[in-house]
Protein backbone atom coordinates (compact mmCIF):
# COMPACT_ATOMS: atom_id res chain seq x y z
CA UNK A 1 0.00 0.00 0.00
CA UNK A 2 3.03 2.68 -1.03
CA UNK A 3 2.69 5.26 -3.64
CA UNK A 4 4.63 5.00 -6.76
CA UNK A 5 4.96 7.74 -9.52
CA UNK A 6 7.46 8.14 -12.38
CA UNK A 7 7.47 10.70 -15.31
CA UNK A 8 9.22 11.70 -18.51
CA UNK A 9 9.11 14.89 -20.00
CA UNK A 10 11.24 17.55 -21.70
CA UNK A 11 11.31 20.08 -18.67
CA UNK A 12 12.67 19.08 -14.99
CA UNK A 13 10.87 16.80 -13.42
CA UNK A 14 11.47 17.25 -9.75
CA UNK A 15 8.57 19.41 -8.92
CA UNK A 16 5.50 16.95 -10.80
CA UNK A 17 7.49 14.19 -8.77
CA UNK A 18 6.39 16.04 -5.96
CA UNK A 19 3.42 17.13 -7.01
CA UNK A 20 2.33 13.40 -7.97
CA UNK A 21 3.62 12.02 -5.15
CA UNK A 22 1.72 14.15 -2.87
CA UNK A 23 -1.44 13.26 -4.71
CA UNK A 24 -0.46 9.51 -3.72
CA UNK A 25 0.49 10.12 -0.40
CA UNK A 26 -3.12 8.99 0.79
CA UNK A 27 -1.61 5.29 0.33
CA UNK A 28 1.24 5.41 2.71
CA UNK A 29 3.29 8.07 4.40
CA UNK A 30 5.76 6.54 6.31
CA UNK A 31 8.55 7.41 4.18
CA UNK A 32 9.64 9.35 0.84
CA UNK A 33 11.87 9.18 -1.78
CA UNK A 34 12.60 10.63 -5.10
CA UNK A 35 15.23 9.41 -7.71
CA UNK A 36 16.20 11.76 -10.91
CA UNK A 37 18.14 10.82 -13.91
CA UNK A 38 20.50 13.13 -15.13
CA UNK A 39 22.94 12.77 -18.02
CA UNK A 40 24.46 8.91 -17.04
CA UNK A 41 23.89 10.34 -13.56
CA UNK A 42 21.55 9.16 -10.68
CA UNK A 43 21.04 11.07 -7.77
CA UNK A 44 18.49 10.28 -4.95
CA UNK A 45 17.03 12.08 -1.81
CA UNK A 46 15.39 10.07 0.82
CA UNK A 47 14.03 9.66 4.08
CA UNK A 48 11.57 8.45 6.37
CA UNK A 49 8.66 10.68 7.52
CA UNK A 50 5.99 12.67 6.03
CA UNK A 51 6.54 14.49 2.49
CA UNK A 52 5.89 17.69 3.38
CA UNK A 53 8.41 17.22 6.72
CA UNK A 54 11.12 15.16 4.71
CA UNK A 55 11.02 18.04 1.68
CA UNK A 56 11.80 20.66 4.01
CA UNK A 57 14.89 18.77 4.98
CA UNK A 58 15.91 17.56 2.19
CA UNK A 59 14.51 19.67 -0.59
CA UNK A 60 13.54 17.42 -3.71
CA UNK A 61 13.23 20.37 -5.90
CA UNK A 62 17.26 20.16 -6.12
CA UNK A 63 17.60 17.84 -8.04
CA UNK A 64 17.93 17.89 -11.46
CA UNK A 65 16.20 15.76 -14.10
CA UNK A 66 13.95 15.10 -16.74
CA UNK A 67 13.63 11.58 -15.88
CA UNK A 68 12.61 10.30 -12.38
CA UNK A 69 10.76 8.24 -9.73
CA UNK A 70 9.03 9.14 -6.40
CA UNK A 71 8.33 6.59 -3.72
CA UNK A 72 5.61 7.07 -0.56
CA UNK A 73 5.78 4.34 1.80
CA UNK A 74 3.59 2.51 4.13
CA UNK A 75 5.69 -0.33 6.11
CA UNK A 76 5.37 -3.85 5.65
CA UNK A 77 8.96 -5.18 5.94
CA UNK A 78 11.54 -3.21 7.67
CA UNK A 79 10.55 -0.24 9.97
CA UNK A 80 9.80 3.01 8.71
CA UNK A 81 13.96 4.17 9.01
CA UNK A 82 15.84 6.26 5.95
CA UNK A 83 17.34 3.11 4.85
CA UNK A 84 14.07 1.15 4.17
CA UNK A 85 13.00 3.93 2.31
CA UNK A 86 12.75 3.73 -1.55
CA UNK A 87 14.08 4.36 -4.14
CA UNK A 88 16.67 1.68 -3.70
CA UNK A 89 19.99 1.48 -5.77
CA UNK A 90 21.50 -1.95 -6.65
CA UNK A 91 25.45 -2.10 -5.31
CA UNK A 92 26.87 -0.67 -8.54
CA UNK A 93 24.71 2.40 -8.53
CA UNK A 94 23.69 1.58 -11.60
CA UNK A 95 20.12 0.64 -11.26
CA UNK A 96 17.32 2.15 -9.30
CA UNK A 97 13.59 1.37 -8.36
CA UNK A 98 10.32 2.14 -6.38
CA UNK A 99 8.18 -0.63 -5.30
CA UNK A 100 4.36 -1.43 -4.68
CA UNK A 101 3.33 -4.65 -3.01
CA UNK A 102 5.16 -7.65 -1.91
CA UNK A 103 7.54 -10.13 -2.87
CA UNK A 104 6.51 -13.21 -1.41
CA UNK A 105 9.72 -14.44 -1.73
CA UNK A 106 12.01 -12.25 -1.36
CA UNK A 107 14.35 -14.45 0.96
CA UNK A 108 14.93 -16.45 -1.42
CA UNK A 109 15.90 -14.34 -3.99
CA UNK A 110 18.13 -11.98 -1.23
CA UNK A 111 19.69 -15.04 -0.23
CA UNK A 112 20.84 -16.37 -3.89
CA UNK A 113 22.04 -12.63 -4.26
CA UNK A 114 23.79 -12.69 -1.15
CA UNK A 115 26.03 -16.25 -1.74
CA UNK A 116 26.59 -14.22 -5.01
CA UNK A 117 28.53 -11.16 -2.95
CA UNK A 118 25.68 -8.94 -3.35
CA UNK A 119 25.22 -6.45 0.01
CA UNK A 120 22.33 -5.18 1.32
CA UNK A 121 21.63 -2.08 3.04
CA UNK A 122 18.08 -2.32 4.42
CA UNK A 123 15.55 -4.90 5.83
CA UNK A 124 12.82 -4.46 2.83
CA UNK A 125 11.57 -7.56 0.37
CA UNK A 126 11.77 -3.94 -2.02
CA UNK A 127 16.00 -3.77 -2.30
CA UNK A 128 16.04 -7.11 -3.94
CA UNK A 129 14.81 -5.78 -7.02
CA UNK A 130 17.57 -4.06 -7.50
CA UNK A 131 20.33 -6.17 -7.23
CA UNK A 132 18.56 -8.70 -8.86
CA UNK A 133 18.39 -6.95 -12.45
CA UNK A 134 21.89 -5.51 -11.62
CA UNK A 135 23.24 -9.29 -11.25
CA UNK A 136 20.80 -10.10 -14.72
CA UNK A 137 22.91 -7.43 -16.12
CA UNK A 138 25.88 -8.59 -15.23
CA UNK A 139 25.25 -11.40 -17.23
CA UNK A 140 24.69 -9.95 -20.28
CA UNK A 141 21.06 -9.69 -20.65
CA UNK A 142 19.40 -6.69 -21.70
CA UNK A 143 16.49 -4.91 -19.24
CA UNK A 144 13.94 -6.13 -21.10
CA UNK A 145 15.56 -9.52 -21.09
CA UNK A 146 15.73 -9.17 -17.05
CA UNK A 147 12.37 -8.04 -16.43
CA UNK A 148 11.25 -10.99 -18.50
CA UNK A 149 12.85 -13.24 -15.87
CA UNK A 150 12.24 -11.44 -13.05
CA UNK A 151 7.76 -12.10 -14.03
CA UNK A 152 9.19 -15.55 -14.39
CA UNK A 153 10.85 -15.68 -10.68
CA UNK A 154 9.04 -13.31 -8.46
CA UNK A 155 6.30 -14.33 -6.11
CA UNK A 156 3.95 -12.00 -5.05
CA UNK A 157 2.39 -8.10 -6.14
CA UNK A 158 4.65 -5.62 -7.15
CA UNK A 159 4.20 -2.49 -9.19
CA UNK A 160 8.01 -1.90 -10.07
CA UNK A 161 9.46 1.65 -11.75
CA UNK A 162 13.00 0.83 -12.80
CA UNK A 163 16.10 3.21 -14.10
CA UNK A 164 19.16 2.35 -15.43
CA UNK A 165 21.95 4.84 -14.96
CA UNK A 166 23.10 5.05 -19.03
CA UNK A 167 19.50 5.69 -20.36
CA UNK A 168 16.42 8.00 -20.22
CA UNK A 169 13.97 5.62 -19.53
CA UNK A 170 11.91 3.67 -17.23
CA UNK A 171 10.39 0.47 -16.89
CA UNK A 172 7.18 -0.18 -15.62
CA UNK A 173 6.42 -3.77 -14.38
CA UNK A 174 2.64 -4.55 -12.82
CA UNK A 175 0.89 -8.12 -11.07
CA UNK A 176 -1.07 -7.11 -8.87
CA UNK A 177 -0.33 -3.72 -7.62
CA UNK A 178 -2.29 -0.88 -9.38
CA UNK A 179 -0.09 0.81 -12.17
CA UNK A 180 -1.12 3.12 -15.03
CA UNK A 181 0.46 5.43 -17.62
CA UNK A 182 -0.72 8.90 -18.02
CA UNK A 183 -0.13 10.58 -21.57
CA UNK A 184 -0.24 14.40 -20.71
CA UNK A 185 0.94 16.77 -23.86
CA UNK A 186 4.33 15.45 -23.95
CA UNK A 187 4.60 14.24 -20.48
CA UNK A 188 4.92 10.19 -19.96
CA UNK A 189 3.61 9.65 -15.91
CA UNK A 190 3.39 6.35 -14.64
CA UNK A 191 1.34 6.10 -11.70
CA UNK A 192 -0.29 4.04 -8.66
CA UNK A 193 -3.68 4.99 -9.65
CA UNK A 194 -5.02 7.88 -11.88
CA UNK A 195 -5.45 10.40 -8.90
CA UNK A 196 -1.78 11.37 -9.10
CA UNK A 197 -1.82 12.86 -12.69
CA UNK A 198 -5.77 13.51 -12.45
CA UNK A 199 -5.06 17.63 -12.97
CA UNK A 200 -2.91 17.13 -15.47
CA UNK A 201 -5.08 14.70 -17.94
CA UNK A 202 -7.70 12.84 -18.53
CA UNK A 203 -6.06 10.16 -20.78
CA UNK A 204 -4.27 6.97 -19.83
CA UNK A 205 -3.27 3.38 -20.44
CA UNK A 206 -4.01 0.56 -17.34
CA UNK A 207 -1.81 -2.24 -17.06
CA UNK A 208 -2.68 -5.70 -16.68
CA UNK A 209 -0.91 -8.31 -14.80
CA UNK A 210 2.54 -9.39 -15.80
CA UNK A 211 2.78 -6.97 -18.77
CA UNK A 212 5.72 -4.15 -18.62
CA UNK A 213 6.44 -1.10 -20.61
CA UNK A 214 9.60 1.21 -21.74
CA UNK A 215 8.69 4.70 -21.95
CA UNK A 216 11.09 7.39 -22.80
CA UNK A 217 10.79 10.94 -23.85
CA UNK A 218 9.72 9.79 -27.26
CA UNK A 219 6.85 7.38 -26.51
CA UNK A 220 6.39 4.08 -24.80
CA UNK A 221 5.92 0.41 -25.76
CA UNK A 222 4.12 -2.28 -23.72
CA UNK A 223 5.08 -5.84 -23.35
CA UNK A 224 3.31 -9.13 -22.50
CA UNK A 225 5.43 -11.66 -19.78
CA UNK A 226 6.80 -13.00 -22.53
CA UNK A 227 8.33 -10.08 -24.34
CA UNK A 228 5.91 -9.55 -27.06
CA UNK A 229 5.07 -6.49 -28.20
CA UNK A 230 1.15 -5.20 -27.08
CA UNK A 231 -1.13 -2.79 -28.50
CA UNK A 232 -3.11 -1.12 -25.53
CA UNK A 233 -6.29 1.31 -25.68
CA UNK A 234 -5.95 4.75 -24.42
CA UNK A 235 -8.59 4.73 -21.92
CA UNK A 236 -10.00 8.87 -20.70
CA UNK A 237 -10.83 8.55 -17.34
CA UNK A 238 -13.40 11.13 -15.58
CA UNK A 239 -11.99 13.17 -11.85
CA UNK A 240 -14.28 15.92 -11.06
CA UNK A 241 -11.51 18.96 -10.65
CA UNK A 242 -13.07 20.74 -8.29
CA UNK A 243 -12.99 18.06 -5.43
CA UNK A 244 -9.06 18.30 -5.38
CA UNK A 245 -8.44 21.57 -3.81
CA UNK A 246 -8.97 21.12 -0.12
CA UNK A 247 -8.33 25.22 -0.17
CA UNK A 248 -11.51 25.94 1.94
CA UNK A 249 -11.46 23.36 4.77
CA UNK A 250 -8.97 22.51 7.03
CA UNK A 251 -9.08 19.06 6.73
CA UNK A 252 -9.77 16.58 3.50
CA UNK A 253 -12.04 14.36 6.07
CA UNK A 254 -14.37 17.35 6.40
CA UNK A 255 -14.17 18.22 2.82
CA UNK A 256 -15.55 14.41 1.25
CA UNK A 257 -18.14 14.57 4.16
CA UNK A 258 -19.43 17.54 2.71
CA UNK A 259 -18.97 16.45 -0.55
CA UNK A 260 -21.65 14.07 0.21
CA UNK A 261 -24.54 15.77 -1.29
CA UNK A 262 -22.96 16.09 -4.24
CA UNK A 263 -21.09 13.01 -5.31
CA UNK A 264 -24.86 10.95 -3.63
CA UNK A 265 -26.60 13.00 -6.75
CA UNK A 266 -23.76 12.55 -9.34
CA UNK A 267 -24.42 8.60 -8.91
CA UNK A 268 -27.52 8.45 -8.77
CA UNK A 269 -28.24 10.24 -12.34
CA UNK A 270 -25.18 7.70 -13.39
CA UNK A 271 -27.48 5.32 -12.93
CA UNK A 272 -30.32 6.11 -15.44
CA UNK A 273 -27.45 7.31 -17.79
CA UNK A 274 -24.19 6.62 -18.44
CA UNK A 275 -24.29 3.50 -15.44
CA UNK A 276 -27.54 2.78 -16.51
CA UNK A 277 -26.04 -0.97 -18.40
CA UNK A 278 -23.94 -1.72 -16.01
CA UNK A 279 -26.88 -1.36 -13.46
CA UNK A 280 -29.30 -3.23 -15.22
CA UNK A 281 -26.92 -6.03 -15.65
CA UNK A 282 -25.95 -6.23 -11.83
CA UNK A 283 -29.97 -6.33 -11.15
CA UNK A 284 -30.25 -9.27 -13.28
CA UNK A 285 -27.57 -10.69 -12.08
CA UNK A 286 -29.06 -11.08 -8.81
CA UNK A 287 -31.93 -12.08 -10.35
CA UNK A 288 -30.38 -15.31 -11.87
CA UNK A 289 -28.21 -16.23 -9.42
CA UNK A 290 -29.19 -19.20 -6.71
CA UNK A 291 -26.46 -17.09 -3.84
CA UNK A 292 -25.32 -13.47 -3.42
CA UNK A 293 -22.44 -13.19 -1.52
CA UNK A 294 -20.71 -9.90 -0.75
CA UNK A 295 -17.48 -9.62 0.03
CA UNK A 296 -15.73 -7.06 1.76
CA UNK A 297 -13.73 -5.28 4.45
CA UNK A 298 -13.38 -2.19 7.03
CA UNK A 299 -16.07 0.37 6.27
CA UNK A 300 -16.54 -1.37 2.83
CA UNK A 301 -18.22 -4.12 4.68
CA UNK A 302 -20.59 -2.32 6.69
CA UNK A 303 -21.49 -1.07 3.69
CA UNK A 304 -22.07 -4.48 2.75
CA UNK A 305 -23.85 -5.29 5.64
CA UNK A 306 -26.38 -2.59 5.06
CA UNK A 307 -26.87 -3.62 1.41
CA UNK A 308 -27.43 -7.87 2.51
CA UNK A 309 -30.50 -5.71 5.30
CA UNK A 310 -31.96 -3.70 2.14
CA UNK A 311 -32.41 -7.09 -0.36
CA UNK A 312 -33.42 -9.50 2.50
CA UNK A 313 -36.40 -6.88 3.40
CA UNK A 314 -37.55 -6.87 -0.16
CA UNK A 315 -37.14 -11.54 0.10
CA UNK A 316 -33.51 -11.12 -1.91
CA UNK A 317 -31.17 -13.94 0.34
CA UNK A 318 -27.70 -12.48 0.57
CA UNK A 319 -24.89 -12.65 2.70
CA UNK A 320 -22.14 -10.94 3.57
CA UNK A 321 -18.69 -11.84 4.48
CA UNK A 322 -15.19 -9.96 5.84
CA UNK A 323 -12.90 -10.69 2.96
CA UNK A 324 -9.81 -12.34 5.11
CA UNK A 325 -12.35 -14.75 6.48
CA UNK A 326 -14.13 -15.45 3.37
CA UNK A 327 -12.41 -18.47 2.28
CA UNK A 328 -13.05 -20.21 5.55
CA UNK A 329 -16.42 -19.50 5.78
CA UNK A 330 -18.00 -19.67 2.28
CA UNK A 331 -18.76 -22.43 -0.48
CA UNK A 332 -19.36 -20.69 -3.74
CA UNK A 333 -20.01 -22.45 -6.99
CA UNK A 334 -20.66 -21.47 -10.76
CA UNK A 335 -24.35 -20.01 -8.93
CA UNK A 336 -23.00 -17.82 -7.17
CA UNK A 337 -23.20 -14.45 -7.55
CA UNK A 338 -20.22 -12.39 -5.83
CA UNK A 339 -20.33 -8.73 -5.44
CA UNK A 340 -16.44 -7.62 -3.84
CA UNK A 341 -17.58 -3.33 -2.60
CA UNK A 342 -14.18 -1.64 -2.19
CA UNK A 343 -13.29 2.22 -2.31
CA UNK A 344 -9.77 1.65 -3.54
CA UNK A 345 -10.54 -1.37 -6.02
CA UNK A 346 -7.14 -2.86 -4.63
CA UNK A 347 -7.98 -4.37 -0.82
CA UNK A 348 -5.65 -7.46 -1.06
CA UNK A 349 -7.80 -9.34 1.51
CA UNK A 350 -10.59 -9.27 -1.16
CA UNK A 351 -8.83 -9.41 -4.80
CA UNK A 352 -7.21 -12.53 -2.74
CA UNK A 353 -10.78 -13.75 -2.04
CA UNK A 354 -12.34 -12.98 -5.23
CA UNK A 355 -9.51 -15.37 -6.43
CA UNK A 356 -11.01 -17.65 -4.98
CA UNK A 357 -14.42 -17.32 -6.01
CA UNK A 358 -13.39 -17.10 -9.61
CA UNK A 359 -11.58 -20.11 -9.40
CA UNK A 360 -14.69 -21.97 -8.29
CA UNK A 361 -16.54 -20.23 -11.32
CA UNK A 362 -18.65 -17.65 -9.76
CA UNK A 363 -19.81 -14.85 -11.68
CA UNK A 364 -18.34 -11.34 -10.37
CA UNK A 365 -19.54 -8.19 -10.00
CA UNK A 366 -17.79 -5.21 -8.24
CA UNK A 367 -18.69 -2.05 -6.91
CA UNK A 368 -15.34 0.33 -6.83
CA UNK A 369 -14.48 3.96 -6.53
CA UNK A 370 -11.20 4.27 -8.14
CA UNK A 371 -11.76 3.48 -11.65
CA UNK A 372 -10.18 1.02 -13.38
CA UNK A 373 -8.49 -0.81 -10.18
CA UNK A 374 -7.46 -4.18 -9.95
CA UNK A 375 -10.49 -5.01 -8.58
CA UNK A 376 -12.80 -3.88 -10.99
CA UNK A 377 -10.56 -5.10 -13.88
CA UNK A 378 -11.32 -9.05 -12.40
CA UNK A 379 -14.55 -8.77 -12.89
CA UNK A 380 -17.35 -9.87 -14.89
CA UNK A 381 -18.43 -6.33 -14.85
CA UNK A 382 -18.75 -3.39 -12.66
CA UNK A 383 -20.26 -0.03 -11.38
CA UNK A 384 -18.20 3.07 -10.19
CA UNK A 385 -19.53 4.70 -7.15
CA UNK A 386 -18.71 8.09 -8.34
CA UNK A 387 -17.35 9.23 -5.12
CA UNK A 388 -14.50 10.94 -6.37
CA UNK A 389 -10.98 11.27 -4.76
CA UNK A 390 -11.21 10.53 -0.71
CA UNK A 391 -7.99 11.18 0.20
CA UNK A 392 -8.61 10.70 3.91
CA UNK A 393 -7.80 7.83 5.34
CA UNK A 394 -11.18 7.43 7.05
CA UNK A 395 -14.19 6.27 4.01
CA UNK A 396 -16.68 8.81 4.30
CA UNK A 397 -18.30 9.68 0.73
CA UNK A 398 -17.62 6.41 -0.88
CA UNK A 399 -19.83 4.78 2.19
CA UNK A 400 -22.53 6.76 1.33
CA UNK A 401 -22.15 6.10 -1.84
CA UNK A 402 -22.01 2.39 -1.67
CA UNK A 403 -25.22 2.58 0.23
CA UNK A 404 -26.89 4.55 -1.61
CA UNK A 405 -26.35 2.66 -4.96
CA UNK A 406 -27.04 -0.17 -2.39
CA UNK A 407 -30.69 1.06 -1.62
CA UNK A 408 -31.33 1.93 -5.24
CA UNK A 409 -30.68 -1.62 -5.77
CA UNK A 410 -33.07 -2.86 -3.74
CA UNK A 411 -35.36 -0.64 -5.07
CA UNK A 412 -35.59 -2.60 -8.16
CA UNK A 413 -36.63 -5.47 -6.32
CA UNK A 414 -39.94 -3.59 -5.16
CA UNK A 415 -38.16 -1.81 -1.59
CA UNK A 416 -40.05 1.46 -0.51
CA UNK A 417 -37.80 3.53 -1.17
CA UNK A 418 -37.94 7.75 -2.80
CA UNK A 419 -34.05 8.80 -3.18
CA UNK A 420 -34.77 11.53 -5.37
CA UNK A 421 -34.48 13.74 -2.36
CA UNK A 422 -31.41 12.04 -0.49
CA UNK A 423 -29.02 14.62 -1.73
CA UNK A 424 -31.17 17.07 0.75
CA UNK A 425 -31.71 14.92 3.60
CA UNK A 426 -27.45 14.32 3.73
CA UNK A 427 -27.57 18.27 3.63
CA UNK A 428 -30.37 18.54 6.23
CA UNK A 429 -27.86 16.63 8.84
CA UNK A 430 -25.04 18.49 7.24
CA UNK A 431 -26.87 21.90 8.23
CA UNK A 432 -26.96 21.09 12.02
CA UNK A 433 -22.88 20.45 12.37
CA UNK A 434 -22.93 22.44 15.62
CA UNK A 435 -25.64 20.16 17.38
CA UNK A 436 -23.13 17.58 17.03
CA UNK A 437 -19.88 19.65 17.86
CA UNK A 438 -21.77 19.80 21.15
CA UNK A 439 -22.31 16.15 21.64
CA UNK A 440 -18.80 15.57 20.43
CA UNK A 441 -17.50 18.19 23.14
CA UNK A 442 -19.28 15.79 25.68
CA UNK A 443 -17.37 12.94 24.89
CA UNK A 444 -14.57 13.67 23.53
CA UNK A 445 -12.03 12.32 26.73
CA UNK A 446 -14.42 9.65 27.14
CA UNK A 447 -11.85 6.08 27.10
CA UNK A 448 -15.00 4.06 25.80
CA UNK A 449 -17.88 4.40 23.57
CA UNK A 450 -20.85 2.05 22.50
CA UNK A 451 -23.14 2.12 19.65
CA UNK A 452 -26.00 0.70 19.60
CA UNK A 453 -28.16 -0.74 16.56
CA UNK A 454 -30.59 -3.29 15.39
CA UNK A 455 -31.81 -4.45 12.23
CA UNK A 456 -31.18 -1.70 9.65
CA UNK A 457 -28.82 0.44 12.21
CA UNK A 458 -26.58 -2.44 13.30
CA UNK A 459 -24.25 -1.67 10.30
CA UNK A 460 -24.53 1.95 10.91
CA UNK A 461 -23.42 1.14 14.36
CA UNK A 462 -20.41 -1.15 13.39
CA UNK A 463 -19.13 1.71 11.11
CA UNK A 464 -19.48 4.66 13.15
CA UNK A 465 -17.58 2.94 15.86
CA UNK A 466 -14.65 2.42 13.41
CA UNK A 467 -14.89 6.15 12.37
CA UNK A 468 -14.27 6.80 15.78
CA UNK A 469 -11.84 4.13 16.61
CA UNK A 470 -9.39 4.78 13.47
CA UNK A 471 -9.86 8.87 14.01
CA UNK A 472 -10.72 9.66 17.49
CA UNK A 473 -8.01 7.04 18.95
CA UNK A 474 -11.45 6.08 21.63
CA UNK A 475 -12.20 2.36 21.88
CA UNK A 476 -15.55 2.35 20.65
CA UNK A 477 -17.78 -0.85 19.93
CA UNK A 478 -20.59 -0.88 17.36
CA UNK A 479 -22.57 -3.60 18.37
CA UNK A 480 -26.33 -5.16 18.08
CA UNK A 481 -28.97 -4.01 20.73
CA UNK A 482 -30.40 -7.41 21.17
CA UNK A 483 -26.40 -8.74 22.18
CA UNK A 484 -26.27 -6.18 24.79
CA UNK A 485 -27.81 -7.88 27.69
CA UNK A 486 -25.77 -11.30 26.93
CA UNK A 487 -22.72 -10.03 28.35
CA UNK A 488 -21.14 -6.19 27.15
CA UNK A 489 -23.82 -4.68 29.51
CA UNK A 490 -21.12 -5.43 32.66
CA UNK A 491 -19.31 -2.80 30.94
CA UNK A 492 -21.94 0.06 31.35
CA UNK A 493 -21.32 1.89 34.52
CA UNK A 494 -22.19 5.64 35.43
CA UNK A 495 -21.21 7.60 32.66
CA UNK A 496 -20.35 5.44 29.75
CA UNK A 497 -21.36 7.27 26.34
CA UNK A 498 -23.75 4.78 24.01
CA UNK A 499 -25.07 6.25 21.60
CA UNK A 500 -28.65 4.69 20.41
CA UNK A 501 -29.44 4.83 16.63
CA UNK A 502 -33.40 4.31 16.89
CA UNK A 503 -34.70 3.76 13.20
CA UNK A 504 -38.54 4.88 13.42
CA UNK A 505 -40.35 3.51 16.31
CA UNK A 506 -37.72 0.27 16.75
CA UNK A 507 -39.28 -0.72 20.47
CA UNK A 508 -37.11 -2.95 21.03
CA UNK A 509 -34.02 -0.76 20.79
CA UNK A 510 -36.12 1.40 22.68
CA UNK A 511 -35.81 -1.09 25.56
CA UNK A 512 -32.10 -1.88 24.86
CA UNK A 513 -31.73 2.10 25.30
CA UNK A 514 -33.56 1.65 28.88
CA UNK A 515 -31.23 -1.49 29.93
CA UNK A 516 -28.35 0.79 29.90
CA UNK A 517 -29.70 3.78 30.96
CA UNK A 518 -31.35 1.81 34.02
CA UNK A 519 -27.12 1.65 34.99
CA UNK A 520 -25.90 5.09 34.73
CA UNK A 521 -24.85 5.31 31.02
CA UNK A 522 -25.20 8.58 29.33
CA UNK A 523 -27.27 7.66 26.03
CA UNK A 524 -27.15 9.77 22.81
CA UNK A 525 -29.86 8.96 21.16
CA UNK A 526 -30.43 9.65 17.33
CA UNK A 527 -33.69 8.73 15.69
CA UNK A 528 -35.61 10.02 12.81
CA UNK A 529 -39.09 9.53 14.91
CA UNK A 530 -38.48 9.48 18.37
CA UNK A 531 -37.24 12.60 20.65
CA UNK A 532 -33.42 12.40 21.47
CA UNK A 533 -30.45 14.53 21.11
CA UNK A 534 -30.32 14.29 17.56
CA UNK A 535 -33.22 14.35 14.92
CA UNK A 536 -32.61 12.48 11.31
CA UNK A 537 -35.05 13.91 8.81
CA UNK A 538 -36.27 11.26 6.46
CA UNK A 539 -39.69 9.79 6.42
CA UNK A 540 -37.80 6.30 5.42
CA UNK A 541 -35.76 3.96 7.42
CA UNK A 542 -33.84 2.80 4.67
CA UNK A 543 -32.60 6.42 4.03
CA UNK A 544 -31.93 6.24 8.21
CA UNK A 545 -28.49 3.74 7.47
CA UNK A 546 -27.15 6.58 5.15
CA UNK A 547 -27.75 10.00 6.90
CA UNK A 548 -27.43 8.32 10.84
CA UNK A 549 -23.69 7.52 9.33
CA UNK A 550 -23.33 10.89 8.28
CA UNK A 551 -24.14 11.79 11.67
CA UNK A 552 -21.33 9.70 13.07
CA UNK A 553 -18.40 10.98 10.68
CA UNK A 554 -19.20 14.22 11.60
CA UNK A 555 -19.46 13.46 15.12
CA UNK A 556 -15.94 11.52 14.84
CA UNK A 557 -14.46 14.59 12.81
CA UNK A 558 -15.30 16.93 15.82
CA UNK A 559 -14.19 14.47 18.36
CA UNK A 560 -10.89 14.25 16.81
CA UNK A 561 -11.09 17.87 16.73
CA UNK A 562 -10.94 18.04 20.27
CA UNK A 563 -8.33 16.26 20.38
CA UNK A 564 -6.23 17.57 18.09
CA UNK A 565 -5.26 14.41 16.43
CA UNK A 566 -4.18 14.04 12.33
CA UNK A 567 -7.35 13.10 10.96
CA UNK A 568 -6.40 12.69 7.73
CA UNK A 569 -3.69 10.62 8.27
CA UNK A 570 -3.92 8.29 11.37
CA UNK A 571 -1.12 6.61 12.50
CA UNK A 572 -0.59 3.13 11.85
CA UNK A 573 -3.29 3.16 8.66
CA UNK A 574 -3.46 3.57 5.41
CA UNK A 575 -6.01 4.46 2.65
CA UNK A 576 -5.21 1.08 0.78
CA UNK A 577 -4.32 -1.96 2.27
CA UNK A 578 -2.59 -3.69 -0.32
CA UNK A 579 -1.06 -6.59 1.42
CA UNK A 580 -2.76 -9.78 3.31
C1 LIG B 1 -12.36 2.80 6.62
O1 LIG B 1 -12.48 4.11 7.12
C2 LIG B 1 -10.94 2.32 6.54
N1 LIG B 1 -10.15 3.23 5.79
C3 LIG B 1 -10.84 0.88 6.08
O2 LIG B 1 -11.61 0.09 6.97
C4 LIG B 1 -11.32 0.59 4.64
O3 LIG B 1 -12.72 0.72 4.58
C5 LIG B 1 -10.93 -0.85 4.30
O4 LIG B 1 -9.52 -0.95 4.32
C6 LIG B 1 -11.47 -1.30 2.94
O5 LIG B 1 -10.92 -0.49 1.92
P1 LIG B 1 -11.56 -0.58 0.44
O6 LIG B 1 -12.98 -0.08 0.53
O7 LIG B 1 -10.68 0.29 -0.39
O8 LIG B 1 -11.52 -2.02 0.01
Amino acid sequence: MCGIFGAIANENVSELLLKGIKRLEYRGYDSVGMAVYNNGSINIKKGAGEIDSINKKLNFLELEGSCGMAHTRWSTHGKPTDKNSHPHLSQNKEIVIVHNGILDNFLKLKNDLIKKGYNFLSETDSEVIAHYFEDKLKNNLSIKEAIKDFIKDAEGTFAVLLMHKFEKKIYAIKRDSPLVLGLSDNRFLLASDVYAFSDLTSKAIFFDNDEFAEVSESGYTFFDRLGKEKNKTIKEFEWEQDESNIDKFEHYMIKEIMEEPLVAKRLLVSLENEQKDNFDKLVSMIKKSRKVLFIAAGTSYHASLLGAYYLHKCGVESQTLVASEFQHFATVDKDTLVIPITQSGETMDVIEALKYCIDKKAKVFSIVNVPYSSIQRMSDASINILAGQEVCVAATKSFINQAVLLLRVAKEFSYKVNLDNISDEIRGVLDKAEIIKKLAEEIHNKPDLYILGRGLSYPVAREIALKIKEISYIHAEGMMGGELKHGTLALIEEGVPVISLISNKDYDMVSNTKEVESRGAKTIIVSNELSGDFKIETENDGKFGILATTFGQLLTYYIALNKRLPIDKPRNLAKSVTVK
